[in-house]
């Protein structure tokens, strides 16, 4: 990391990088289950991070990523279902973590001269899952929560007992306990669903831990039981438990038929710890689930007790953490592939490869910038690995293993697809197509609006490839305009696939403004920034009055969308096409319940902060619906700060000081309400 001699300011401004960088991909990773970078390079920040922190103590804060546990419930994925929350008796903390074997001997040194006499780890395997805690009372399973911040977890009993390992009533047992451990989708179960998700138009998960941890926190348990989740347990804790070993009390957990792994092992020293780690690193390549490492414990549970806990994590172990697998295989050519949005992505043709648990035979090269990194040539060995996104990436090349006539791909100028010129976008670095009818992009197009978190019309690929190459579809209001006749044309349709291709159709215009909103493809306009956009504004024709500042007013959008937005809707086409839509039935203003306007809070601005009895994000829908506004810091000009459960300290000191009104959740109520 080599940062030895950054100055005090250099180093606050890292660390102040580095923590929003963090704290983002923790979002990322815990709320949304789907991460943008690798856990690897995730590790990598951390560590530059508490080295600062170590350099500079003084810039230490306990709010820092590196004290504070990532959460899965701060700040809820939009749309996620809430879950009741309770307290954890025990804090569940993380692990310490290292990819490197000088460090585990420093965790051993530190480890036997607070022991002083002889003493054994359990080495497990690293399960890479999603942790789970479940409470038994009287050998009965009364709760399950996930790890939540550490402190409080969501409540996920219904989904966990759908899972069939995990034993509800394991007999008579005198003493309360709980016992932690990993939900996961074995590989199988993972690529299942990931091809039916790709049939039916849904994002397919990133990898099986984002799998696990998105199904576990499914509406429906039905849903979960088919999803195929398995569990592993490997910690038991309560008040006065019978157990001198932690080896021994998972063994008397298997004895109960909890479901125990068959791979740990008791290492005498640290010579055996690292004959594991060798082991299970190339044998965890057999394994039908994902593994990111080995842990070693203290066995001697009256030793682990005199080591403790820091804030963050047990003394008394740590994780080992294997290298991101990866492959090593030859580049055999370059497709530029062109998005919905016109984006072109060079995507590497491989021969294929086996790399945990899938065979792999493309890979993202992402961007023109990234090739020339590689330095990349047809015909070069290339490392692959799968990282935080869906496709595999490649990372590396074999330089001397590259054939002499070995030639570098060059970046079309032009659109593989419809020919026109490719414009190259600085500050994202793709390349794009700029043509509206090039044909990839109008089916893209098509295909993003009938998604299901769009318009959810009932259709795949082939049947758009079909509407258009006959010419039934050019523009989205030509969806509308299908009928019997036209469909019964399409190769293998019948009367009945067709009307309920139609009857999707008509549904759809009851679909809500955001969604619809949404469909329409704006670039930068996700579905978050679809549903802001929507509580704000509440109708098309507020947009398409609105100027770049307007834009500006609604949080969360900063000036890339605005640009985008004012000008997809200056684009006159783009209007025809919103009121021909609109001819249709679709939905161009939010008429929910929400939007029983009133104009209490107007003037004021609105910080929220907490949990409450209802998703943030709606308490926010409501102070936009009366028309107040939401911000995300407090500051003089902040009107009131609106404080759940578990409010922010920073923020509450901030309002006091300020003196900004603090109001609860009942109060708020009777404001709006008055
Ligand atoms: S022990 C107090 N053992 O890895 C420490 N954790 O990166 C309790 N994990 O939070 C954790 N396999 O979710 C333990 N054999 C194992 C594990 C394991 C996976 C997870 C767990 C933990 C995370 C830390």
């Amino acid at each position: 990391m080599g940062n030895k001699e950054i100055s005090k300011k250099q180093a606050q401004e890292r660390i102040d990088f580095l923590r929003s960088e963090l704290n983002r991909h923790n979002y990322r990773y815990y709320v949304l289950n789907d991460p943008e970078i690798t856990d690897f390079e995730y590790d990598v920040m951390m560590m530059e991070l508490a080295s600062l922190e170590k350099m500079y103590p003084e810039l230490a804060t306990q709010d820092s990523p590196t004290v504070r546990v990532g959460s899965d419930i701060e700040g809820k994925a939009p749309g996620a279902r809430e879950f009741r929350q309770y307290r954890h008796r025990w804090p569940m903390l993380s692990l310490g973590n290292t990819y490197n074997i000088g460090e585990l001997q420093d965790f051993d040194r530190r480890v036997r001269e607070a022991a002083g006499e002889k003493f054994a780890y359990n080495c497990e395997l690293k399960f890479d899952g999603t942790a789970i805690c479940l409470s038994y009372s009287r050998g009965q399973l009364v709760r399950a929560l996930t790890r939540g911040d550490g402190t409080v977890g969501d409540d996920v009993t219904d989904n966990v007992r759908t899972i069939s390992s995990i034993p509800s009533d394991i007999g008579d047992v005198p003493w309360d306990f709980e016992i932690r451990g990993e939900i996961y989708m074995p590989f199988a179960s993972f690529n299942a669903l990931n091809e039916e998700r790709a049939d039916i138009g849904d994002t397919p998960f990133a990898n099986p831990r984002n799998a696990a941890a998105g199904s576990l926190k499914t509406l429906d348990p039905e849903e979960v039981r088919r999803r195929g989740l398995e569990c592993v347990l490997y910690h038991i804790i309560g008040d006065n438990l019978p157990f001198k070993y932690h080896s021994e009390a998972l063994q008397w957990a298997a004895s109960r038929h909890f479901p125990i792994s068959q791979y740990s092992r008791l290492c005498l020293d640290m010579d055996e710890v690292r004959q594991y780690i060798e082991e299970w690193d190339t044998r965890r390549k057999e394994l039908p689930f994902a593994t990111d490492g080995i842990v070693i414990k203290v066995d001697d549970l009256a030793l682990q007790a005199r080591l403790g806990y820091t804030a963050k994590s047990p003394r008394w172990a740590t994780a080992y953490k294997f290298k991101p697998e990866q492959a090593l295989t030859k580049l055999l050519s370059v497709d530029y592939q062109v998005g919905r949005t016109g984006a072109v992505t060079p995507v590497a043709n491989l021969d294929p490869v086996s790399l945990s648990g899938t065979t792999v035979r493309r890979a993202s090269l992402h961007n023109a910038d990234q090739m020339e990194q590689l330095d990349i040539h047809i015909g070069d060995y290339v490392y692959v690995e799968k990282g935080g996104e869906i496709i595999p990436k490649i990372t590396g090349v074999e330089v001397s293993k590259r054939p002499q006539d070995a030639v570098r791909p060059s970046f079309p100028t032009l659109c593989p697809d419809c020919g026109s010129p490719l414009v190259k976008d600085e500050s994202e670095a793709r390349h794009y197509c700029t043509n509206e009818a090039c044909p990839t992009r109008v089916k893209g197009a098509f295909l993003h609006f009938i998604s299901r978190k769009a318009m959810n019309i009932n259709a795949g690929d082939a049947t758009i490839d079909q509407l258009y190459d006959k010419g039934y579809i050019k523009e989205l209001p030509d969806l509308y305009r299908l009928d019997m006749e036209k469909l019964l044309t399409l190769d293998g349709w019948k009367e009945r696939s067709a009307q309920n291709f139609l009857d999707s159709i008509a549904a759809s215009v009851r679909v809500p403004f955001s969604r619809v909103l949404f469909a329409l493809g704006i670039r930068h306009v996700g579905e978050t920034t679809a549903r802001t956009l929507t509580a704000r504004m509440r109708s098309i024709e507020a947009m398409e009055k609105a100027s770049k500042e307007d834009f500006l007013e609604v949080e969360d959008i900063g000036e890339v969308i605005a640009d985008s937005l004012v000008d997809y809707f200056a684009d006159s086409g783009h209007r025809r096409i919103i009121e021909e839509l609109r001819g249709f039935g679709l939905q161009f203003a939010d008429n929910s319940a929400a939007a029983a306007v009133s104009d209490r809070l107007a003037g004021c601005t609105v910080v929220v902060s907490g949990n409450f009895s209802r998703p943030r994000d709606e308490m926010k829908a409501l102070i936009t619906a009366h028309g107040g506004r939401n911000t995300s810091s407090v500051s003089g000009r902040t009107t009131y700060l609106l404080a759940g459960e578990k409010a922010g300290p920073e923020k509450l000191a901030k309002a006091e000081k300020s003196g900004v009104k603090i109001i609860s959740e009942e109060e708020f109520y009777s404001i709006i309400n008055s």
